[in-house]
Formats: structure tokens, C-alpha cells, sequence
């Protein structure tokens, strides 16, 4: 299978880059020709490779060189569009579109190859289709799979890999297309319901909210070079920050309740039995293995139901990261809970550079279109207003052009269609 890697340099591609080689697949990663870019690609191929430094155990490992060459890294667009069977867009979700009309202008319409959108954040394919044509194959990721950075020019630290993430698939597919997909990603739980990506995307809860009604503190913290613990002093410590949350977060539930969606969370009907119910009898199988393949497998069954759903802060809390749920505790108790919370959760700008446009923006949209009261999401895009000079606004999500109708049949994955016969492999 060859991959194509989209904005190589980021810390994900890189990510991407080192595992899918050390997987034995054919891949080629494109840079743009930014600065960043440059001493990516330069270093990599000076020194024949990437490091990869891991971390399983908290404490990083020595960095290994995963060995490639000039056929994996380079500045060709054309080149990743002519050689993929998947592209793959490493980069923030709020660049996409300037980067699907350069696929286009570099002739993937003639190649139609799924792009997965790494991750999509709320409502991005309808844009995009607005650019390669409705029906264009987009496969939507939740979130990412790696908690990664890029410590030097020509290396990756790869902090953990996620167990499990949301996929939607949305557009038209041929059907090696989709077995090529749960191939490359056996960790992936996929529907064809956009929804569950768009509404299920918790960035959009956590970042922009808390980084908002933070903005002075943080401000101030980098002025005198403290580090201001996000989620701890943010939102765990800070009762009117975490309440405006969770008031934000009913916002998202409600929506996915309209759309007919199961929820859970949601405060007139929590449905807190079955969850509680799928998740003991998760742990129980989860205790019965060590070996991790066995176990992404288990988790991979025994979340199915909650696959097709959407969950409050407080349940995605419990389901990502094995927080215990506690009826009724709110969302500051439960971040207070989380240990990955805890140290070196430093607030980034692309909460609110990437996460505003195209996370509590369409959130809003949708909102407004349901006839929901979307107050406490208004106020902190007003807030956004006043800190931030928004002069780009390309890729701000507010959905202007889609009709309601539209919108809602999207969402629910109505455009989702198999095409071609189950012999139609056109990849060996
Ligand atoms: N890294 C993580 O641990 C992590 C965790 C959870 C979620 N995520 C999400 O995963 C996505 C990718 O994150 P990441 O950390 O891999 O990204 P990143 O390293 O912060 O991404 C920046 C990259 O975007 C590239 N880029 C492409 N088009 C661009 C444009 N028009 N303008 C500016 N930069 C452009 C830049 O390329 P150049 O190198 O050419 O400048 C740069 O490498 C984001 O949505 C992020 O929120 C990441």
C-alpha cells in the first residue's frame, strides 16, 4: 500500500512518517517549501533518517533512526498525488481548505484516492466538497492518533499512541478502499455518520472555552515565563470556567439529541446505566489480557455502541482516559481526575487559531439552525473578537451557504454510498 503524507514536518507527520516505514509500507511525505519544511526535509535525508524517541513508560527512551531516503521526503505535490493510494493531511484543520485546491490543481480528481483528514474537526467535508465535487471519499478522524512533538529538525517524540479513535467515512467509496483503510488503521472505529466526528469533536469543548476566559492569566504567565497548567489551574480549579464549559457541552449534546443520535450525558436523560454497564464490562475483558494488540482489539469490540454516539466531557473523560465515571460529578471534578491532565498541559494558540473556526464556530452554526439557545458559545466568540484580529476567515466553518436541510442530511450520513463491486481492486 503507498501512502501519501501531507505536511510531513508537522509533529504528526512526522509521527505518521516513522510508522507507516517501520510498518513496511511504501510512503512518500511532502513538505511545503517553508523554512520549517526545508530543515526537515534536508536534515532527514543528511542523516538517511528520522529519530524516533518513545516514551511507554513516562520517561523518554533512546532515540532509534528509522532509516529512509529520497523516495519518502520531498517538495512534490505532484509526486504525493501521482504515487498514493491514501493521503493523509497532518496538519491543523483550519489550513485544509488552501490545501485540498492545491491537490486539486495537482490532479487528484482524476485519481479520486480517499485523503483522511487527520482530524477533521466540525463539518470540514462539505467545504471541501465545495472544491473536488460532492461525493469526493474523505475519511474524517476524531482526533489524532499520537500525542507527538518534534524536539529537533530531524526527529519525532512520540508520547503515546491512542487506543482507539472515531473515523467517519463520508463520501463515496469503493469497497478495497474501506478494507485497505481498517488495514492500515486496525485501531479505527468506523461509521459512516459525520456526526459523530463533527458533534463528537471534544476540542471544541476543551481549548477555545477555557483559553478564552483564561486569556489574561495566560497572558500573563508567559510574560513572566511560568508555565500556566491548562487543564489544573484552567478548568479543574476554576468552578465558572469548568460550569461554562459543561453549558457549552450540553449545547453539543443537545444537537447530537436532535440529530437522533444516542448521548450520553445529556442532563434531562444522562443515560448513566448503560454507559456504566458497556464499561464494566469492558474492564472486565480488558483485565483478562496483557498482550496490547489483544487488547486494542477488545476495546475495539466492546465500544461499538458507544462508536455510534456522543459523549459529555465528562464520559469521553472515562472512555479516553480510563477516568472513572462518577454519577453526577461535574467537569471540574473529573478533569481534577485525570492524571494525563496533570503535569505539562501548557495552553497552545492553535486552541483558538484552529479551534475556534473550525470547532465552536459550526457548533454555533448548527445550534442556531436547530433553534437552540446558543448563548454561552456567542460570548466566547465575541471574547475571541476582542483578544484576537481575525483577518482570515477562509476557513471559518459559520455555514452560510448550506441550507439547513443540507446540513442535517449530512450530518446524519446520507451521502455516503459504496460504489464499484467487492472485486474492484484496483491496489494489490
Ligand atoms: N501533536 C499532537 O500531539 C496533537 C495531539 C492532538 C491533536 N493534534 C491535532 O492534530 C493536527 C495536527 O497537529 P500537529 O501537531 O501535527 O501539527 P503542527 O505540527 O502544529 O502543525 C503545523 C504544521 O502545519 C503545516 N502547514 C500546512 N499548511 C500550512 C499553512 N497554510 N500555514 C501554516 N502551516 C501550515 C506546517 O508546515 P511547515 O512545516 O511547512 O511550516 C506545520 O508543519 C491538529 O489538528 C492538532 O490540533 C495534535
Amino acid at each position: 500500500m503507498k501512502i501519501g503524507i501531507h505536511s510531513v514536518s508537522s509533529q504528526s507527520g512526522r509521527a505518521y512518517l516513522v510508522d507507516f516505514i517501520a510498518g513496511g509500507h511504501e510512503v512518500y511525505g511532502y513538505s511545503r517549501r517553508s523554512d520549517n519544511g526545508e530543515r526537515f526535509v534536508t536534515t532527514v535525508l543528511q542523516q538517511q533518517g528520522i529519530f524516533l524517541e518513545r516514551s511507554d513508560s513516562g520517561n523518554r527512551e533512546s532515540a532509534q533512526l528509522i532509516s529512509l531516503n529520497e523516495d519518502n521526503v520531498g517538495h512534490d505535490l505532484n509526486k504525493l498525488v501521482a504515487e498514493s493510494d491514501f493521503i493523509i493531511v497532518a496538519h491543523p484543520s483550519h489550513f485544509v481548505q488552501e490545501t485540498i485546491k492545491q491537490l486539486k490543481d495537482a490532479g487528484i480528481l482524476n485519481k479520486r484516492i480517499p485523503i483522511i483528514l487527520s482530524p477533521s474537526r466540525t463539518f470540514a467535508v462539505p467545504y471541501l466538497w465545495d472544491i473536488l465535487g460532492e461525493g469526493y471519499p474523505f475519511v474524517c478522524f476524531s482526533t489524532n492518533p499520537y500525542s507527538c512533538k518534534a524536539p529537533t529538525d530531524g526527529s519525532v517524540f512520540i508520547k503515546r499512541r491512542k487506543r482507539s479513535w472515531l473515523v467517519s467515512l463520508e463520501g463515496e467509496f469503493k469497497p478495497y478502499q474501506i478494507d485497505l483503510l481498517m488495514q492500515l488503521f486496525p485501531q479505527a472505529l468506523v461509521n459512516q455518520i459525520p456526526a459523530t466526528t463533527s458533534i463528537g469533536n471534544i476540542g471544541a469543548i476543551f481549548h477555545p472555552t477555557a483559553y478564552l476566559l483564561n486569556y489574561a492569566a495566560i497572558v500573563k504567565a508567559e510574560q513572566d515565563g511560568d508555565c500556566y497548567s491548562f487543564y489544573t489551574k484552567g478548568i479543574a480549579n476554576n468552578g465558572p470556567v469548568a460550569r461554562h464549559l459543561e453549558q457549552i457541552d450540553q449545547i453539543r449534546l443537545k444537537i447530537a439529541d436532535m440529530l437522533g443520535l444516542t448521548v450520553f450525558g445529556l442532563a434531562d436523560s444522562p443515560n448513566e446505566d448503560r454507559f456504566q454497564l458497556i464499561m464494566d464490562h469492558l474492564r472486565v475483558k480488558e483485565e483478562q489480557v496483557d498482550d496490547i494488540d489483544r487488547l486494542r482489539q477488545i476495546r475495539h469490540d466492546y465500544l461499538r455502541e458507544i462508536n455510534d454516539s456522543i459523549l459529555s466531557a465528562q464520559h469521553w473523560l472515562a472512555y479516553t482516559y480510563d477516568v472513572e465515571r462518577v454519577t453526577d460529578e461535574g467537569l471540574a471534578g473529573a478533569i481534577s481526575r485525570t492524571k494525563t491532565y496533570h503535569n505539562r498541559s501548557y495552553p497552545q494558540v492553535r486552541y483558538v487559531e484552529e479551534d475556534v473556526p473550525t470547532g465552536l464556530v459550526p457548533i454555533m452554526a448548527i445550534g442556531e439552525r436547530l433553534g437552540l439557545d446558543v448563548t454561552p458559545i456567542k460570548q466566547i466568540i465575541d471574547l475571541h473578537d476582542q483578544f484576537f484580529n481575525r483577518t482570515d476567515s477562509t476557513d471559518w466553518r459559520d455555514l452560510s451557504e448550506f441550507s439547513t436541510d443540507f446540513i442535517l442530511r449530512y450530518l446524519k450520513g446520507e451521502y455516503f454510498k459504496i460504489i464499484g463491486d467487492v472485486e474492484d481492486k484496483e491496489v494489490v
